[in-house]
């Protein structure tokens, strides 16, 4: 398929993990892609594996609103549009509520709700300019809510709220916004969790098996297609049903 001709994609955090599984995905549906992230190597070994594509890789840290404004500004300026912004920046300072510092919550904070709020605000008004416009945004099964992720847990949850208003700003302008709530996917984030945390979660996924990152970028090439016209608001669970919630199998 290529449903991404002449579509303009941005992805952030696209420097390893779902980020640059999504490049890859989204790259071979033809699509013109700017890719951020804070580790310029990583960034561009991404954009190398999207091989074929027109690509433009930046260093762009989302916490920071100016750098955010500049990375669109350039984005414009090189490709005319942005027709969908995938939000994936993300990290996680897990700790005790007690025991939390004041840099882990902002840390993760910071990333994952702030940075959201800088890259959309930042296309929003181009979006609806152009009547037509895919955000989409990472949050997680600990949404709801997740011991010893109290940072997390609070961004995650905000993701959806903010997510969700969003798409009614943007509904009447051709502008959907919807959320990816991943379970556990095996990538580097994952890989750094505590070992018999990862290994107790594993084993009570219905589907018997830790998520591929592709499992995570065919959802997002849907819900960032223009076949997704009219699904916005929605919080995707991608997780092989450890959402459900029931352990008795
Ligand atoms: N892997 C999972 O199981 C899982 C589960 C639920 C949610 N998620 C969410 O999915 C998204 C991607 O997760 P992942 O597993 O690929 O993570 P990852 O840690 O493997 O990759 C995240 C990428 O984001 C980049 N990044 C970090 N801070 C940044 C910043 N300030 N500005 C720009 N880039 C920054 C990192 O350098 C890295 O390349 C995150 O939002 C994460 O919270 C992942």
């Amino acid at each position: 398929m290529r449903r991404y001709e002449n579509r303009v994609v941005l992805i952030t955090g696209a420097g390893q993990g779902l980020g640059r599984a999504m490049a890859r995905r989204f790259a071979a549906e033809s699509a013109l892609l700017a890719l951020c992230d804070v580790n310029e190597a990583a960034v561009k070994e991404t954009s190398a594996e999207c091989d074929g594509s027109d690509v433009r890789p930046s260093v762009v840290n989302v916490a920071d609103a100016q750098q955010v404004d500049r990375w669109i500004a350039d984005t414009l300026a090189a490709f005319g549009r942005v027709d969908v912004l995938v939000n994936n920046a993300g990290v996680i300072r897990d700790n005790r509520l007690e025991r939390m510092t004041d840099d882990e919550w902002d840390a993760v904070i910071d990333v994952s709700l702030r940075g959201m709020f800088h890259c959309t605000r930042a296309v929003f008004a181009e979006m609806k300019r152009q009547g037509y416009g895919r955000i989409l945004s990472f949050s997680s099964m600990s949404w709801r809510g997740n011991f010893g992720q109290a940072n997390y847990a609070a961004a995650k949850a905000g993701v959806v709220g903010l997510a969700r208003t969003i798409a009614l700003e943007g509904a009447p302008h051709g502008v959907t916004s919807n959320a990816i709530a991943p379970g556990l996917i095996d990538t580097p984030m994952l890989a750094s969790m505590n070992a018999a945390a990862r290994a107790k979660l594993a084993g009570r996924v219905p589907m018997g098996r830790i998520g591929d990152p592709a499992d995570i970028a065919e959802a997002a090439a849907y819900l960032c297609s223009e076949s997704a016209a009219y699904v916005t608001g929605v919080v995707l669970d991608v997780d092989g049903g450890i959402s459900i919630g029931s352990t008795l199998r």
